[in-house]
């Protein structure tokens, strides 16, 4: 058995964390500024929450949490808003929001951990702060992976793609293959769900949730079709500015979801209709709290809020679309299990197991 303890930066709702977990990487402890996360981080796993920055974060309290671990991963997701497109590329060492990344490689300086991990946005690769966080990684020796990772092509039913980085200092690591040749699509992940109004929470379930339509994009949805655009829409209903020349060319807002096609990519704003394409397939409304999370690979079970708390609708509904997706996690976690040796390990394991059950069953 491998001694391994990970340690998650920037934790959240611990999609990576729950991801990570389930393929067998031992998560010792999450750190977040966003002490809302607290709840689902650590009643869905098995690990500490600490309410942290991690920019303060010392290297003395990291190798606390590592502990005596033989393997010592350190997993980080930092904010994605600065990568925007918008940013210029070397407007950022001064920012502090863009020095997460660099606070991420102060503390791999400190500590080399056997195992980095960080995922982020595509377009974090246009910008200097990644240049130069794979420069330090290379100057302490780490061998690098790093790839643009299609998740729907690993059964996340959502069109994501995410720049995946693994460094090792214990030999070349790469990432998985692809397990889906087809993407899996809304109908299977959201299509059984109980139906609910614009406005309404499911008896069952405080997050099946849908944000309140106004009267005019109530018209609207009614005027939407799967996979549409607003341009499908009668004139009257179409906003001002989609109207002028200049915002002809923006027609992915207030769309529905086809149902037998990956979501689009959900971001913070996922719950309302008018942010993107969330409109539901067929319900006049956008999708729920629930139904995101879903696309974002959280299992029906995954809790959010302790039973009978609120839900602070948009503030939930941000965390659930900065997570990093389940699925995603998981084949993170496969990746650095298969380079560990831990899934043939577990594998070796099953197999004398059944050896077992089959010698047993011979002599019975
Ligand atoms: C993209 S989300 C991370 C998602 C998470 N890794 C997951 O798998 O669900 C970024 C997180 O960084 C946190 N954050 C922002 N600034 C931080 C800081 N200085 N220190 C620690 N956490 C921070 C936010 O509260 C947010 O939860």
């Amino acid at each position: 058995m491998i001694d391994t303890a990970c340690v998650d930066l920037f934790c959240g709702v611990g999609g990576l964390t729950h991801g990570l977990i389930s393929e067998g990487i031992n998560v010792v402890a999450g750190i977040d500024v966003d002490e809302a996360c607290r709840h689902p981080f650590e009643i869905n796993n098995s690990a500490r929450f600490i309410n942290e920055d991690v920019g303060r974060l010392t290297p003395k309290h990291l190798r606390e949490l590592f502990g005596n671990a033989e393997i010592r991963v350190l997993a980080g997701c930092a904010p994605c808003q600065p990568f925007s497109t918008y940013a210029q590329r070397y407007d950022v060492v001064g920012s502090p929001r863009w020095g997460l990344l660099y606070q991420f490689g102060r503390l791999i300086k400190a500590t080399r951990p056997e195992l980095v991990t960080m995922e982020n946005v595509p377009s974090v690769a246009q910008h200097a702060v990644f240049d130069d966080f794979i420069k330090t990684l290379e100057k302490l020796g780490y061998h690098i992976h790093k790839e643009v990772v299609d998740c729907s092509l690993y059964g996340l039913p959502q069109s994501r793609r995410r720049m995946v980085l693994l460094a090792s200092l214990l030999g070349p690591i790469k990432l998985v293959a692809p397990t889906h040749g087809r993407p899996t699509t809304v109908r299977a992940a959201i299509g059984k769900l109980a139906p609910i109004t614009h406005g309404e929470a499911h008896q069952n379930d405080v997050l099946h949730v849908a944000s309140k339509l106004s009267d005019l994009n109530f018209k609207r949805i009614l005027a939407s079709r799967p996979g549409g655009t607003w341009r499908d829409w009668p004139k009257h209903l179409i906003a001002e500015c989609h109207r002028r020349e200049s915002g002809r060319t923006y027609p992915g807002v207030y769309g529905r979801m086809a149902w037998d096609e990956p979501a689009p990519t959900l971001t913070t704003q996922f719950y309302g209709f008018g942010n993107g394409r969330f409109g539901h397939p067929e319900q006049n409304r956008a999708i729920s709290l629930r139904e995101g999370a879903i696309l974002q690979g959280f299992p029906k079970s995954y809790s959010f809020v302790p039973k009978g708390a609120p839900v602070h609708f948009k503030a939930l509904g941000r965390m659930i679309g900065n997570a990093v997706p389940v699925t995603l996690g998981k084949v993170i976690g496969r990746s650095v299990a298969a380079h560990l040796g831990i899934g043939e390990a577990k594998a070796r394991k099953k197999k004398g197991a059944v050896a077992h059950a089959a010698r047993k069953s011979l002599v019975a």
